[in-house]
């Protein structure tokens, strides 16, 4: 075994793909897809604890998915809010740190205060950090930091610059990520390849993994699949070894 050598992701990011489909095999309803993905939600806290992993995010909601049928996103606005609600004591138990980044606009003001004050409450918390990405886009994301850029080279006056910061590390601080290390791997399930609009800054050079499996079905076994993955792999930026 080369376990010794084992190279552990310190951000894994997940697009949760397959939940509709996983239901429509078994004759079930895409809502019932949505609530079985949130139980490998759950089980994927936990394997990405077990196996030290720092930073877990996951793409739960984009700002495509508006175009979803009303029953669907409302479905997918009530499950947000019961995991924010039932979820509560497993990151205190575990001193797992919540965060959720994306646009509030749309989004109803009962959520956004049980995101704010989760947050909050977990906001010491270092064992973990679980990053939910609900209504976001990263195209989004980039506008809101050009916006965010302007404003600051504006203030900075004529010269434009400030000190030894370079203008790409502050438009990094623009962006919605800020503070959380880039995704180093990146997981999509149900056999999908592409990138579907998110972290599009973020994932210059994050390996990808693609699962052939529905996100309700992808538990341990597909977890260290995708780790002994990662670990095989020869990063190197660009560069020669
Ligand atoms: C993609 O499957 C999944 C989503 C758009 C929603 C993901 C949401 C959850 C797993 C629920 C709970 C999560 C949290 C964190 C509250 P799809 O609907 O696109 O599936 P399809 O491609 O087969 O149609």
């Amino acid at each position: 075994m080369e376990n010794d050598i084992r190279k552990i992701p310190v951000h894994v990011s997940i697009i949760m793909d397959g939940n509709g489909r996983w239901a429509k095999e078994k004759g079930l309803s895409r809502i019932y897809g949505h609530r079985e993905g949130a139980e490998s939600v759950r089980a994927s806290c936990r394997l990405a604890m077990e196996s030290g992993v720092k930073y877990l995010s996951l793409f739960a909601f984009s700002e495509e998915n508006w175009g979803r049928p009303k029953e669907e996103v409302d479905a997918l606005m009530g499950l947000m809010l019961d995991s924010l609600v039932n979820e509560r004591r497993m990151f205190m138990d575990n001193r797992i740190r919540f965060r959720v980044i994306g646009s509030e606009q749309g989004i109803s003001g009962e959520i956004l205060d049980r995101i704010a004050s989760l947050e909050a409450e977990t906001r010491d918390f270092d064992a973990m950090t679980l990053i939910v990405f609900f209504n976001y886009s990263g195209k989004w994301d980039i506008m809101q930091a050009a916006e965010k850029f302007a404003c600051r080279k504006s203030a900075m006056g004529s010269s434009g610059t400030s000190g030894d910061v370079s203008d790409k590390e502050i438009f990094e601080s623009c962006l919605s990520t800020y503070g959380i290390p880039d995704p180093d791997l990146l997981i999509r399930t149900s056999g999908e390849k592409r990138l579907s609009n998110f972290m599009l800054w973020q994932c210059a050079y994050t390996e990808f993994y693609f699962a052939d499996v529905f996100w309700p079905d992808f538990r341990e076994k597909d977890w260290a699949l995708a780790l002994d993955s990662y670990s095989n792999r020869d990063r190197r930026y660009g560069k020669i070894k």
